[in-house]
């Protein structure tokens, strides 16, 4: 779909980079020549991601153990990716945190803690990583949020809340950190089965999965390397006019739930011809 160095020379950052759509998509920057710098919380699964995607792409890859909540580990986290590949081209704000509940039976902490992953941990990489691409001329930062940072959604209550926080973050600094060579962009997924989000979302035993893939209009889920392909075109300078964008890629999802008159989908074709013919009598 690309040109083999489509990233080449280009240093990007991925939080939640171990695991899931995270992994997929530095695997395939990798593949596109881009240095690579892993971060989350648990040091063995990104080593173990790390190993992987230099086995496959053969590309440059740190990984930095941090929680994004707290901004003096981002700053060092920076630093060190600084310190070894020279600047910072790219940050992928990735890492997320969420779980289903009833919102009437939140903690305040079980709020926040989602809050503190989400928003204030995006806002510290994109602080810290955008001081760093301020310094070296400019870069490109992409922001996963989901459909329902616009739509909202129940029992994702404080993950909807954060992501409706990150869309606002990724058009505020499209038009304020323009002047710096910083462009900001996001994607909202659809659903794209991943282990942490599925066991997190997902009740067992309820047919939920069946009845989600139900929901898309294309009947199917998203494939990672969709999603890995869209990324890298936004990171790619050959996007260099995109900023400011949330680019959908959810297989028509969130537009279904949004027609009023969709769910006529369920009509039997005989209703179609029954009130066909009844229009034409009419006449
Ligand atoms: C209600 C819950 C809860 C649940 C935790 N809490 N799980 N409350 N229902 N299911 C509460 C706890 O009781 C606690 O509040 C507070 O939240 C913090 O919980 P901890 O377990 O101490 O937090 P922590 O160890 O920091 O772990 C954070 C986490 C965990 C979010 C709870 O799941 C995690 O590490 N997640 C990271 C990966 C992840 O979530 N991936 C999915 C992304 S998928 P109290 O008051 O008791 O102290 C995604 C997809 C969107 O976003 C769209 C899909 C289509
Ligand atoms: P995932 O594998 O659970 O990814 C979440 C990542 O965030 C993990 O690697 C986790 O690593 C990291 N993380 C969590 N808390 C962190 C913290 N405090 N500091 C640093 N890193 C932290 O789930 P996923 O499905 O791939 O989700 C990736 C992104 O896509 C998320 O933003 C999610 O909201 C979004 N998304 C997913 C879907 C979907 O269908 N899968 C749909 C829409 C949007 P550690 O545990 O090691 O910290």
């Amino acid at each position: 779909m690309f040109k083999n160095d489509l990233l080449e020379n280009k240093t990007i950052i991925i939080t939640g980079g171990g695991t899931g759509l995270g992994k997929s998509m530095a695997t395939r920057f990798g593949e596109l020549g881009a240095n690579l710098v892993l971060t989350s919380r648990r040091e063995a699964v990104l080593d173990e991601a790390a190993r992987e995607i230099n086995d496959k792409t053969g590309a440059e890859v740190l990984t930095v153990p941090t929680d994004i909540r707290h901004s003096d580990q981002v700053t060092e986290m920076v630093k060190k990716a600084v310190d070894k590949f020279g600047k910072i081209d790219c940050l992928l704000n990735n890492a997320a945190g969420n779980f289903i509940s009833p919102t009437e039976n939140l903690s305040e902490n079980a709020f926040r803690t989602i809050i503190d992953i989400v928003l204030i941990g995006t806002f510290n990489c994109t602080q810290a990583a955008g001081k760093a691409m301020r310094k070296s001329g400019g870069g490109a930062i992409l922001n996963i949020v989901t459909t329902y940072a616009f739509t909202g959604s129940g029992y994702v209550v404080p993950s909807a809340c954060a992501k409706g926080g990150v869309l606002a973050m990724t058009r505020s600094l499209a038009v304020e950190w323009a002047k710096y060579g910083i462009r900001t962009n996001a994607i909202a997924p659809g659903p794209f089965p991943t282990k942490g989000a599925w066991k997190r979302l997902v009740p067992p035993g309820l047919n939920i999965e069946k009845k989600m893939m139900e929901r898309v209009p294309l009947k199917r889920f998203g494939e990672h390397e969709e999603l890995a392909n869209l990324a890298s075109y936004l990171m790619a300078d050959e996007s260099g006019y995109m900023n400011g964008e949330v680019v959908t890629m959810d297989g028509g999802e969130w537009l279904k739930g949004a027609g009023q008159f969709n769910e006529l989908e369920r009509m039997p074709s005989l209703a179609w011809k029954a009130m066909d013919i009844a229009r034409k009598r009419k006449k």
